[in-house]
């Protein structure tokens, strides 16, 4: 089955108006278009609508950074997801590592974002990753398994599909450590097939399930001839419009 690959950047708490307007426009440049894949850029909420402006006319897709499960209420700090909508986003990002170690967010508020994109048709990425001493413990399967069950409650079987699950071992984020490109198809193989336990076949084979971590110019080509490999979330070399229009363009 082919699976069209994902290239998403993940801004982090950087640019303002002017640079992220700049950034946009220059990775548009870079971006030679491919029917085999699709790029994405997560930038912070207030540069959503100048990235929206400055995106138009292309195919790159927008998403926001987190998103809330509720349209609208007291919910000092969030971002709803029509507001997302609103800016022109079509995605979010859920779950990430920084979201978890940094702001407390467990795996059960983590699925009630995700059941949130999914009822207003977001398109869901689903952060999962051990910790270095959760690998050095042999814990890597059970922490993926749980946090991905978790994640994954109560999520309607038509919907698990257009989940997108990106694999970000902690302490390869950021640290300039990439996990080898074994370890990265080892448990993008078990991520494929934890899902094909808990659903079905075909959809285990049609979810894309994108690796993160320290993704560079030198090492995205190997990583994306993985089997299991169906894209990036990248986010450091993502602030560099040379630098993310090589990996969107990788070959
Ligand atoms: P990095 O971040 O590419 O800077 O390691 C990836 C991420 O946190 O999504």
């Amino acid at each position: 089955m082919q699976r069209k690959a994902l290239i998403a950047a993940n801004w982090k708490m950087h640019t303002t108006s002017a640079s992220a307007r700049k950034l946009a426009e220059d990775v548009a440049k870079t971006w030679n278009g491919g029917e085999d894949r699709e790029v994405l850029l997560a930038p912070p909420f207030t540069v959503l609508k100048e990235v929206a402006s400055a995106l138009a006319g292309t195919d790159i897709i927008l998403a926001g950074q987190n998103v809330c499960w509720e349209e609208q209420g007291a919910y000092t700090g969030e971002i709803s997801p029509t507001m997302l909508k609103d800016s022109g986003a079509t995605a979010a990002i859920i779950g990430h590592s920084e979201r978890r170690q940094l702001f407390g967010e467990d795996d059960a508020m983590i699925n009630k974002r995700l059941r949130g994109a999914l009822a207003f048709d977001l398109l869901p990425i689903l952060c999962c990753g051990e910790t270095l001493t959760e690998r050095e413990n042999g814990k890597t399967f059970n922490v993926l398994e749980t946090q991905i069950r978790q994640a994954l409650a109560d999520v309607a079987q038509a919907d698990i599909a257009s989940v997108v699950i990106a694999y970000e071992p902690v302490w390869a984020i950021g640290t300039g450590k990439t996990a080898t490109t074994e370890q990265a198809q080892e448990a993008h193989g078990f991520l494929r097939r934890l899902i094909e336990k808990l659903y079905k076949k075909n959809i285990a084979e049609q979810m894309r399930i994108l690796y993160g971590g320290s993704v560079k110019p030198a090492n995205v080509d190997e990583l994306m001839q993985q089997t299991d490999i169906d894209g990036a979330l990248v986010g450091g070399a993502a602030l560099d419009a040379e630098s993310f229009g090589r990996i969107i363009n990788f070959s």
